[in-house]
């Protein structure tokens, strides 16, 4: 191995001896699945891993316990996280940080693999800086809106999940030739709506990143309705600038009071179910990565897939990079949804 002066940023030669686990945020489908990949690679290669339940919360409350390769049998396909998950407000203290660390220097806990979002990637790179705990972050979340991986765990189960429920939505809105308006997750992030939209064949799909043009909607909406074409689906991330389907239901009511209007509010079934196979096989595929990245000397870096080959992004970037719509994506929208 290089000498540690040589080494870039992110590499080290210290060495990782007992790792633990933990997921954090909200919870996504796909999360047993690397938990049980980090737990099986780190016991092949000799490590001891610890399970961190709740994720920071556990580490500050110590509540913590050792895990192997059979204490994550059977959980591949189980959607949530055998772990729990939390988003911890002590960990954003430094008295928060602090206790955690202490509970892992009990143990000579070494280094820690997340399973999260971008604000558990914030704590992770918080900690690692105050203390010497090599992070690895795996972007796990539905939402899809981190930089620097084609995919994201859970996001293909979620988006799996909504087209299932627009498509039974659009039986029953042609049945009545009804205007449905159906709002996806997606506080920040409008992945979601745009993959689901586009699946379903949404007439119109609004999102928290581009501007919605309501009177171009309206107006849209208007020549359907000369053209006899009554059944329409508009997809709506719950992060949209107008707020989620019920705000944008108010204002076409308002304007168009002669069409059959419903909403259908999707929430929180998106996070869960059983993952799908490419949510298991990208989980599997981290997570082995990840103890790989500990033991290999590259720390604090999240763990991305990007054209099929790994990319390990440093945390601070992971961070800092937002995932953004592609001009490509958009312009199918609107020519495929006339
Ligand atoms: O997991 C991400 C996300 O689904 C967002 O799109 C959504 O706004 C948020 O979680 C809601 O999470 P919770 O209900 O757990 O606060």
């Amino acid at each position: 191995m290089q000498k540690k002066e040589e080494l870039p940023k992110e590499m080290s030669d210290k060495k990782v001896t007992k790792i633990g686990v933990l997921t954090s945020g909200g919870d996504s489908p796909g999360m047993n699945a690397a938990v049980r990949a980090v737990v099986r690679t780190g016991n092949y290669h000799g490590l001891e891993v610890y399970g961190i339940m709740r994720g920071y919360s556990g580490m500050i409350e110590d509540d913590i316990f050792q895990m192997d390769s059979r204490s994550v049998a059977n959980i591949i396909q189980r959607g949530g996280t055998i772990l729990k998950t939390a988003r911890s407000k002590d960990f954003f203290e430094p008295e928060g940080r602090a206790k955690a660390y202490e509970n892992l220097k009990k143990r000579g806990i070494n280094g820690l693999v997340i399973i999260g979002g971008d604000g558990s990637f914030r704590g992770a790179q918080k900690f690692s800086n105050e203390f010497d705990i090599p992070c690895i972050g795996l972007p796990g979340t539905i939402d899809k809106d981190i930089a620097g991986s084609d995919f994201t765990i859970g996001f293909d189960t979620a988006v799996n999940t909504a087209v299932e429920a627009i498509d039974k939505i659009r039986d029953t809105a042609d049945a009545h030739d009804r205007l449905f308006i159906v709002e996806v997750m997606g506080r920040d992030a409008g992945y979601i709506a745009l993959h689901s939209g586009i699946a379903t064949g949404a007439e119109n799909i609004l999102i928290p990143e581009t501007k919605t043009d309501i009177e171009e909607l309206i107006s849209s909406l208007t020549e359907k309705e000369k053209r006899k074409k009554l059944v329409n689906l508009i997809v709506v991330a719950e992060g949209d600038e107008y707020g989620g389907a019920n705000e944008v239901a108010e204002i076409i009511k308002k304007r168009l009071p002669n069409a059959d209007t419903r909403v259908c509010i999707l929430g929180h079934i998106q996070r869960g179910g059983s993952p799908t196979c490419l949510d298991r096989l990208i989980a599997s595929r981290m997570g082995y990565h990840a103890v790989e990245c500990l033991l290999n000397g590259r720390f604090n870096v999240m763990v991305g897939i990007l054209n099929n080959k790994m990319n390990y992004i440093p945390l601070d970037n992971a961070i800092k990079a937002k995932q953004k719509i592609s001009e490509d994506w958009l312009k199918i929208v609107k020519i495929l949804a006339s």
